[in-house]
């Protein structure tokens, strides 16, 4: 298995993923460096404080650019396009993250993985300590992707997963709802 995203190179070696940080050219060379470093180190960080309450691969080892980490054998949510009954244990994992204070960042169904019956939540590399702005968006995201993507999903059965375990689950909805209303008021204005 070989996979090269848009920051990442993953490959799965003697069954352990290998997520190393590629050089991009575009970006001048210092700039480069140091934006790899502080990806590589931020996502192994957040990964280990996530690890205390959410399913996400186990880390093995860090090094300057790349992190080794469990190879979490199952399916890319986005590869599975009906979501029935997966939404209470997304809702779940995600409420999880939020309540350590963490939002993902770039919380789209590639970043959700399904082994067995479990969800797990991976590429934490724009991860960081948020807000409920940051949770909102985290949503807004993730809602956007289902709908653009995939079929079954139940946003109902999302928030009763998500509120079971984000204490400010009420304030993250209401954000959510002025964040769609401000999309809304952009379109209009623009037009
Ligand atoms: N621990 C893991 N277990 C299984 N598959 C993984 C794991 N980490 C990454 N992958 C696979 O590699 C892809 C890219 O990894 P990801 O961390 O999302 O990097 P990128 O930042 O390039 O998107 C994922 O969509 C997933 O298919
Ligand atoms: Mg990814």
């Amino acid at each position: 298995m070989k996979e090269i995203g848009a920051e990442a190179e993953i490959t799965l070696e003697n069954g352990f993923i290998l997520k190393k940080r590629i050089v991009k050219k575009y970006r001048e060379p210092q700039l480069d460096l140091r934006i790899r470093r502080e990806r590589n180190k931020k996502e192994a960080r957040l990964l280990v404080k996530a690890s205390q309450k959410v399913n996400v691969p186990k880390i093995i080892d860090t090094s300057e650019f790349s992190i080794k980490m469990e190879f979490i054998k199952g399916i890319k949510l986005k590869d599975k396009e009906n979501l029935k009954g997966l939404e209470k244990r997304m809702g779940e994992q995600i409420g999880l993250l939020h309540s350590l204070k963490i939002f993902h960042g770039d919380l789209t169904t590639s970043n959700i993985l399904l082994k067995k019956d479990e969800i797990y939540l991976i590429d934490f590399g724009l991860a960081d300590r948020g807000k409920i702005e940051d949770f909102a968006t985290d949503l807004k995201v993730l809602f956007e992707c289902v709908k653009a993507s995939h079929t079954g999903f139940s946003e109902t059965s999302f928030f009763e997963g998500y509120s079971k375990q984000m204490l400010e689950h009420n304030q993250v909805f209401t954000r959510l709802k002025k964040v769609y209303e401000r999309g809304r008021y952009r379109i209009k204005s623009s037009q």
